[in-house]
């Protein structure tokens, strides 16, 4: 393959050249930074996405048109605020969180941000709240544990309206997706995640590689064709 005359990268400017971009174009604000320290301070995982990364979903939203969006995996609501502040005033980001200690944090985090009007959390294990949904969905993001993405995947269609995205985070793993003999059950369930969405003839999709303050990982973007 041919390849671009850029030197070979350098993960170590990675981070730096994300916060390159996220300072200039997509800064956290005061109240995501608070929130991100309260996230650290509760002792939740650092599995927020970036800032460039939660820019990049409320893109999607916004080019959507997204007025309902569904969000499997709230942790402490960054990427919830920053999808809702991407929907109109009328619009609603649906969030399932299975672990009552994060959806605590992340209702401060959404009060705080003066978003909650635009959001209903759920608390509770994220297959027993989606057999209770209805869609129809414009955008779903799917970033909860990862060997339930199987079944995240079948709802998701169902909940989705026709022209919807569907989108899947931490698909690259650090490189592992590839390894299909990993004992990892995280990749498993991803993998299984990837074969489902490319043999399902509703959805177009495609993977995005993302290196920078998150290290190597990446998401599936997938289009519901009808
Ligand atoms: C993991 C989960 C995430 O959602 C994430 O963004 C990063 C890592 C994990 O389970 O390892
Ligand atoms: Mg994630």
């Amino acid at each position: 393959m041919r390849k671009p005359d850029y030197p070979d990268a350098d993960p170590k400017r990675w981070s730096k050249v994300d916060s390159y971009f996220s300072d200039l174009l997509c800064a956290d604000d005061a109240t995501l930074i608070e929130s991100l320290e309260r996230n650290a301070q509760s002792g939740l995982p650092a599995h927020d996405v970036s800032a460039t990364q939660g820019q990049m979903l409320a893109i999607y939203a916004k080019m959507v048109g997204a007025k309902r969006v569904l969000e499997i995996g709230t942790l402490g609501g960054y990427s919830t605020i920053r999808l809702a502040r991407a929907l109109p005033d009328d619009g609603v980001v649906v969030t399932i969180e299975a672990n009552a200690d994060y959806a605590d944090v992340a209702r401060t985090n959404l009060n705080l941000a003066g978003v909650e009007g635009k959001v209903d959390l759920r608390v509770g294990k994220a297959l027993d709240v989606l057999q209770s949904l209805d869609g129809p969905f414009d955008l779903i993001f799917i970033d909860a544990d990862k060997p339930n993405n199987p079944h995240y995947l079948a709802h998701a269609i169902r909940l989705a309206r026709p022209r919807a995205v569907i989108i899947g985070d931490n698909v690259v793993r650090g490189g592992k997706v590839i390894d299909a003999t990993s004992e990892d059950a995280n990749v498993q369930g991803v993998r299984s995640f990837l074969e489902l969405i490319a043999e399902e003839p509703r959805l177009t999709a495609t993977s995005i590689q993302t290196v920078g303050e998150k290290g190597w990982d990446g998401f599936v973007l997938a289009f519901v064709n009808r």
